[in-house]
C-alpha cells in the first residue's frame, strides 16, 4: 500500500509512488496527454495521464472527468520546476484513479471570472478556489500564531460571554435579542469588560471569539460579525502595551512567512513588504497625525478625494484618512493620544490634558489602516462613574465593572486585534469579506 500524502508535503515523496485523495480542479487535454489539476485541501497538484501507460477505459475516464469530481489517484511523484500548482514544482504521473463521485456537469463556479455578488452567493463553493483557499489558510495560521505568542508570554485564555447585558463600544452598534423574561440582551461588541475582571484573578489574559457590530458602514473594512483577539494586562501602561503589540504582530508576520509561503505566492503577495516588519514600530501622536493628514489634504488635487480628507483636530479618522496616511508607511504605525470625545468611555485621560486619552490604534501599512484598537483603562472609581454618565450609560448596569476599581485597582491596559483586517493586510487583498469563511455584512447573512 502506498502512503496517502498531503500535497503541501509532496517534496518529501520525490520519485515515490503515492496516493492523493481530492477533487478535480481543472483539466487540459493535449492529445495523448491529459493534465488534471487536483486539489486535496492541502494544496493543488498537477497529475498527468499518458495514454500509452494506461488502459483505454481509465484514460477515457480521465479525459471526460468533470470539474469537482472526487477522486483517489495513485501515481509517481516527479520534480518538475514548470509544473503548476500550490506549492507547485511537482507532478504526479497517474497510474490508477478511482472515482468516488462524478460531479454534475453544471458546476456553478466554473473556471472563469465571476462577479463578486455571484461569488458571494456561492461562497460555499468559492472557498475551493485557490485565492480564497489560500487566504483562509493564512487566516488559520494568523489565529494559531496569535494564541501561540500569548500562551508563551504569560497570558491565559479566558472565554468571555457572547450574550451580554450592556454596551462596551457605544450603544449605536448593538445587535439586540429578547432574553426570556430578563428583557434585552446584546451580542458582544467586545470581551474587554470581562477581561478587565479576569486580570485581577489571572494578571494577563486574552479572549478570542466572534464579535458583533450592527455597523452601518459599507466600507471594505467592515463586517457585522468578525473575530477579535483581545489581550488585557494588569500593571501595564500605554507604553508597555505598545511593546506587547509590536512583538505580537511581528511574531504573527514571521510565522505566516515561515508556514504560508506557497499561499502568499499564490495570492501574488509581495513578501518583501512583510519581511521588514520588526519592532519598534513608529509612534506618532494624534496631534502629529492630524498635521500629516492636513499636509496630504493640501497636496491632494482631486476635489472629490480632497473632500474626503478634510479634517480638523477633534475628529476621528475615517477610512480615507487612514488609507492615505498608511500608504506613506512601510511598516505598522501607532497613533496614540486620540481626543477623548471620539473614543470609548473607559479610556484613561492623558495626564494634564483631559481632552486627550491614553488610547492607541495600530494602523497597518500600504493603505490598510486600523487593525488594533486599545488603551490604558480608567482605574479610578469616581472618574469611571462620571464617564459612564457622560456617555449616557447607566452605572447600575456596570455595578460589577465598577467594583473592580474598589478592590485592588491597578493601572491596566488592553487591546483588540481584528483577525480579518490583519489577514487582509497580510494577504494584500482588497476587501475584508474574503478574509472570513462566511462573511456577514449589512447586506448579507447568506450563505
Ligand atoms: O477599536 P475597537 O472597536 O476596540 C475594541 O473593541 C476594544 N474593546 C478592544 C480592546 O481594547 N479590548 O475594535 C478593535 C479592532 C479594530 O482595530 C479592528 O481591527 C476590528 O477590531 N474591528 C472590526 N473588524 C471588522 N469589522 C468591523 N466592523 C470592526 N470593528 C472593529
Ligand atoms: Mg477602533
Amino acid at each position: 500500500m502506498y502512503p496517502i500524502i498531503q500535497v503541501d508535503q509532496i517534496a518529501k515523496y520525490t520519485s515515490q509512488d503515492v496516493i492523493i485523495q481530492g477533487w478535480i480542479y481543472n483539466r487540459t487535454d493535449k492529445g495523448k496527454l491529459v493534465f488534471l489539476l487536483v486539489r486535496d485541501g492541502y494544496g493543488f497538484v498537477q497529475c498527468v495521464a499518458f495514454k500509452d501507460d494506461l488502459s483505454e477505459v481509465l484514460f477515457d475516464q480521465i479525459m471526460h472527468i468533470p470539474q469537482e469530481s472526487a477522486v483517489i489517484i495513485t501515481g509517481l511523484v516527479r520534480e518538475d520546476k514548470r509544473a503548476p500548482g500550490i506549492p507547485g514544482g511537482y507532478e504526479i504521473g497517474i497510474k490508477a484513479m478511482k472515482i468516488i463521485q462524478t460531479a454534475d456537469e453544471d458546476y456553478p463556479m466554473s473556471l472563469k471570472e465571476h462577479g463578486v455578488d455571484f461569488a458571494l452567493d456561492n461562497r460555499h463553493l468559492w472557498i475551493r478556489m485557490p485565492s480564497q483557499w489560500a487566504i483562509l489558510r493564512v487566516r488559520a495560521t494568523v489565529i494559531a500564531a496569535m494564541r501561540e505568542w500569548l500562551d508563551n508570554n504569560g497570558f491565559i485564555n479566558m472565554d468571555t460571554p457572547i450574550l451580554t447585558p450592556a454596551a462596551c463600544e457605544g450603544t449605536t452598534t448593538l445587535f439586540e435579542t429578547q432574553y426570556f423574561d430578563e428583557g434585552t440582551a446584546y451580542l458582544a461588541q467586545s470581551g474587554q469588560l470581562y477581561n478587565e475582571a479576569n486580570i485581577f484573578a489571572f494578571n494577563k489574559v486574552y479572549c478570542f471569539g466572534p464579535t458583533f457590530r450592527a455597523e452601518k458602514s459599507k466600507t471594505r473594512r467592515h463586517l457585522t460579525e468578525f473575530w477579535m483577539l483581545e489581550p488585557e494586562m494588569a500593571f501595564c501602561d500605554l507604553d508597555q502595551m505598545m511593546e506587547i503589540e509590536e512583538q505580537l504582530i511581528s511574531y504573527i508576520v514571521r510565522r505566516v512567512l515561515r508556514d504560508r509561503q506557497a499561499e502568499l505566492k499564490a495570492l501574488g503577495r509581495d513578501t518583501a513588504k512583510l519581511e521588514i516588519i520588526a519592532p519598534p514600530f513608529p509612534r506618532i501622536s494624534y496631534d502629529d497625525a492630524i498635521q500629516m493628514i492636513e499636509q496630504i489634504y493640501k497636496e491632494t488635487k482631486d476635489p472629490e478625494q480632497k473632500e474626503l480628507l478634510k479634517i480638523e483636530w477633534g475628529m476621528d479618522f475615517g477610512s480615507p484618512h487612514e488609507t492615505e496616511l498608511t500608504a506613506r508607511f512601510d511598516r505598522p504605525v501607532f497613533i496614540y493620544g486620540y481626543p477623548t470625545v471620539v473614543k470609548a468611555f473607559y479610556m484613561e485621560p492623558w495626564p494634564d490634558r483631559p481632552e486627550v486619552c491614553k488610547s492607541v490604534d495600530l494602523l497597518a501599512p500600504e493603505g490598510y489602516g486600523e487593525i488594533i484598537g486599545g488603551s490604558e483603562r480608567i482605574s479610578d472609581h469616581k472618574l469611571l462613574i462620571e464617564r459612564l454618565k457622560q456617555h449616557g450609560l447607566p452605572p447600575e448596569a456596570f455595578k460589577w465593572y465598577l467594583e473592580l476599581r474598589r478592590y485592588g485597582s491597578v493601572p491596566h491596559s488592553g487591546f483588540g486585534i481584528g483577525v480579518e483586517r490583519t489577514v487582509s493586510w497580510l494577504c494584500g487583498i482588497e476587501h475584508i469579506r474574503e478574509a472570513i469563511p462566511f462573511p456577514r455584512t449589512i447586506k448579507r447573512v447568506y450563505p
